[in-house]
């Protein structure tokens, strides 16, 4: 509690003064933005909160004792935490919140909503790597923004040595970088495929070229989850020695196969009846998404189908708020034109490159991923 001294005269109440500070005090998320993260990261970095799953509710110094951390930062890091709701302090063994008043030593402290859900649901593992993405990937070419935006070129990947325009030939380039890459682009995928898994009608495929599969993330869902469907992953060379290390250890070799190519220089394999763009056309500019698409309709065949799943921003240029966030990463690294394009600029793609039966299905999870989906017309 601040306490207000004596002598304190007391402010005189100005209604419009109050209003503008309320307004202004909601620039601080923003301002302190990157320390939001950070103090995630840390809890991340640092076990804070498996502890808490495993052991919770405990008081900072066990806290310090647990993480092997100075009680000092313990209380700097729960102050954080709890702030942005990522822990909440009680003072019972219910942990109930909000108890501010609470002597420090009584204090217990516990995983917050969000991070206790991802636990409950199976997906803090998940959580955990997207974390590690941001702070490994994402976090300082963030800083490139307002460049990448003035020059129209994805700058931040200069954090990445090599002299490739796009970031996933530089990959390579840093020892590591490429299975990290790929683990933590399993997670976001993983995260977010539901809608193309579970909520996509694959009625009538038989087999389905996944353009820029990747390390096969999806491809072995649809496989698990529709036994009749067989996947060709399509990618870069370095990028399927995981995808096939993930399809032998899934078991799936005889349904599941990989091919190597350039998605825009090489012809690609035959014999598919859809092709599945994910995470993929957020890379590339209007131009070459139309281009990929064109290619995907002439591989597939009359009724053949293309499936773009991705996230999306809403039609009205407004939000949502994942889309505006997620797209400083999408500037400032994967390719100059990248970005998390509209519902309708995909549709339209698909309705130009000959596509009908256009038809959008949204995700029911808390990111904005979809499934755009078009079929070539039957002879
Ligand atoms: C954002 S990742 C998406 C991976 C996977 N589809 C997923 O959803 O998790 C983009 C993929 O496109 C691949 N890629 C980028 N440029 C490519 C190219 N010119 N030819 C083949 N694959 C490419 C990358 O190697 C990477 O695996």
């Amino acid at each position: 509690m601040t306490a207000t001294h004596p002598a304190d005269p007391r402010p005189e109440r100005e209604p419009g003064r109050d209003r503008a500070q309320e307004e202004l005090g909601r620039l601080v998320p923003v301002l302190f933005g990157h320390a939001a993260f950070q103090q995630l990261n840390a809890g991340c970095r640092l076990g804070l909160f498996e502890l808490l799953d495993a052991g919770g509710p405990l008081p900072a110094a066990k806290v310090a004792e647990g993480l092997g951390i100075p009680h000092r930062s313990a209380g700097v890091l729960l102050l954080g935490t709890t702030a942005l709701g990522l822990t909440t302090a009680g003072n019972g063994v219910d942990g109930a919140p909000g108890e501010t008043g609470t002597e420090e030593g009584n204090r217990l402290y516990r995983n917050g909503p969000p991070v206790a859900a991802a636990f409950r649901e199976g997906l803090w593992p998940v959580l955990r790597d997207i974390v590690e993405f941001q702070d490994r990937v994402s976090y300082l070419p963030a800083a490139d923004y307002a460049e990448s935006l003035a020059t129209g070129e994805n700058t931040g990947i200069r954090h990445f040595p090599g002299t490739t325009r796009d970031l996933y030939t530089r990959l390579a380039g840093v020892p590591g970088l490429e299975e990290l890459f790929y683990r933590c682009m399993h997670s976001w995928s993983a995260l977010s495929n539901p809608v193309l898994v579970e909520r996509t009608d694959f009625t009538g495929v038989r087999r389905v070229l996944d353009v820029g599969g990747g390390d096969a993330v999806n491809a072995l869902a649809l496989a698990r989850a529709h036994p009749s469907l067989r996947i060709t992953v399509l990618d870069r060379a370095g990028a399927l020695e995981v995808a096939e290390r993930n399809i032998r250890e899934a078991g799936l070799a005889d349904r599941v196969t990989t091919a190597a190519a350039d998605i825009f220089t090489d012809p690609w394999p035959g014999g598919h009846d859809c092709a599945l763009f994910a995470h993929q056309l957020v890379i590339w500019s209007p131009e070459q998404n139309l281009g990929l698409l064109r290619k995907a309709y002439e591989a597939v065949g009359p009724g053949g189908r293309a499936l773009v799943f991705n996230a999306f921003s809403d039609d009205d240029g407004a939000g949502p708020l994942y889309a505006a966030l997620d797209n400083v990463y999408f500037t400032t690294l994967p390719f100059r034109h990248s970005t998390i394009y509209r519902w309708g600029e995909c549709e339209n793609w698909l309705r130009e490159a000959g596509f009908g039966e256009i038809r959008r299905t949204t995700g029911n999870g808390w990111t904005p991923h979809g499934v755009v989906s078009g079929r070539r017309p039957a002879p």
